[in-house]
């Protein structure tokens, strides 16, 4: 099977100077390949759109003057969108990445300095709630409301990721997708399925879904591994 485009939720990993990397990054995968990726500005091997997890370097991804990082990676910015076009129209992705921070939720996003910007924030989810169109919304954290059947947190562990549900209610997204919670997750959150994807490796870390626009309907293929 051969995809045209490739979405990623967050924590993708990108720590240009290694010497950066951040605690939780060291104790699991390290700085892995981007610096080198980045180096020698290789090519994605498909188009590639990601959101920001809560483990990047986020002070040089927001200082870098385009969000094509690499050609063919697109760094999709708290409450922007991305289009996608085939011959059909278009295919709008919006993105919310980070996750829910209750002190920094109401601070404007432009304030928040250094590993504060892990959060997103209020004026954030209001800038993609004014979009129309918006056919996939990818998020980082769980829309609240979304109900973990095991969870670390404890078994049957309810998100409060304030915001991420009102903003689906708003946006009225065919799909969401989200990751963070290292599980494998199904839910309905404001009428919008919601996807919440695993941990790299694991379980239905990856999901294959076919999609045409200016249709509502959309199906899943089959994920992995
Ligand atoms: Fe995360």
């Amino acid at each position: 099977m051969r995809f045209d485009c490739l979405l990623h939720v967050g924590d993708f990993g990108v720590w240009p100077d290694p010497r950066r990397v951040d605690k939780a990054t060291r104790r699991h995968d390290g700085a892995g390949d981007f610096p080198r990726w980045f180096e020698t500005k290789r090519e994605a091997p498909r188009k590639t759109i990601f959101i920001k997890g809560n483990h990047e370097d986020f002070v040089w991804l927001d200082a870098q003057p385009t969000t094509d990082i690499l050609p063919g990676l697109h760094y999709l910015r708290n409450g922007a969108t991305f289009d996608l076009t085939d011959d059909d129209g278009v295919i709008r992705i919006g993105g919310v990445g980070g996750c829910y921070g209750p002190t920094n939720y109401e601070r404007r996003s432009a304030s928040l300095q250094g590993y504060s910007k892990r959060h997103y924030t209020q004026d954030e989810i209001e800038r993609l709630a004014q979009v129309e169109g918006i056919d996939v919304v990818l998020t980082h954290d769980a829309p609240a409301g979304v109900t973990f059947p095991r969870h670390r947190q404890g078994d049957g562990w309810v998100s409060n990721a304030r915001g991420l549900d009102v903003l689906l209610a708003r946006a009225r997204p065919r799909v969401c997708f989200f990751g963070h919670h290292h599980t494998r997750v199904d839910a309905e959150v404001s009428g919008v399925r919601c996807i919440g994807l695993n941990k790299v490796a694991r379980p239905g870390n990856l999901v294959a879904f076919e999609m045409t626009a200016g249709r509502r309907d959309w199906r899943l293929l089959g994920e992995w591994p």
